[in-house]
């Protein structure tokens, strides 16, 4: 299993510390992997508190560019230099509040790849398309063209995250959530059989009550988490779910 925290945009580097630490504090003895994705001004403060610790932390985003005239891109070499092992690519909102395309986001995996990183690629239907049937569609489409075809040093998981289950409240089904994660993993050993073993990991208003439904579904490999990654005793719950599990 794995447990990945995306914090978002909140807190501030206090309360990221704060965090971390609590995390670091309260993490039991097997738990699974686990990671934080602080916002990128909080990830040298955050690394401080975990360095010594088995939580690893990644960047929300990265530029698929090397370097140079990128205002306000962060490269992946200025993620791994600050102690990022990881970078979430493709998340909803990115690909809704800045217009990412399947095309950029690749680039971003590569970049990840090059570097090192592993890339926590985010997939997932809207409402809309999934009331329309489509949702397995859009989801391979998504893979097919988000995922490289040939892979080198960094690793890839994926994250299935349902749109319209994000910070609303509203977790897919058990059903649902074991048929889109078992196309998943049918379509990675079809058409990207390099990573076909690779994490796939459930997101959306995943809670610690409801985690354990979502750790039953088939094919589920852990959770990526947003609202309740904020506070230590709700991810806490969420990892202790996945030891259970
Ligand atoms: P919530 O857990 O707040 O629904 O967010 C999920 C998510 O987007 C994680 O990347």
């Amino acid at each position: 299993m794995f447990i990945a925290g995306n914090w978002k945009m909140n807190g501030t580097v206090a309360q990221a510390r704060d965090l971390a630490q609590a995390l670091v504090n309260g993490l039991p003895d097997g738990a699974p992997a686990t990671a934080i994705f602080p916002p990128a001004i909080h990830l040298a403060a955050v690394h401080d508190i975990i360095k010594d610790s088995p939580i690893f932390m990644g960047g929300q985003d990265c530029s698929s560019a090397e370097n140079g005239a990128h205002t306000g891109d962060l490269s992946v070499a200025m993620l791994a230099d600050i102690g990022a092992r990881g970078v979430i690519v493709g998340h909803s909102e990115r690909r809704t509040d800045h217009g990412e395309s399947n095309e950029a986001i690749l680039g971003k995996v590569k970049a990840a790849q090059s570097a090192g990183l592993g890339a926590v690629l985010c997939v997932g239907e809207t409402l809309d398309e999934r009331q329309s049937g489509r949702a397995e569609t859009v989801v391979q489409s998504q893979l097919a063209a988000c995922l490289p075809t040939t892979f080198d040093s960094g690793s890839v998981v994926i994250a299935y995250e349902p749109v319209w289950a994000i910070g609303t409240g509203m977790v897919a089904t058990v059903q649902d959530i074991s048929a889109m994660h078992s196309m998943i993993r049918q379509w990675l050993q079809a058409h990207r059989p390099e990573i076909a073993d690779t994490f796939i990991l459930y997101g959306g208003s995943v809670k610690a009550a409801n985690a354990a439904d979502v750790f039953g579904a088939d094919e589920v490999g852990g959770a990526l988490v947003g609202g309740a990654s904020l506070k230590s005793d709700d991810f806490l719950g969420i990892i202790a779910a996945a030891m259970k599990a």
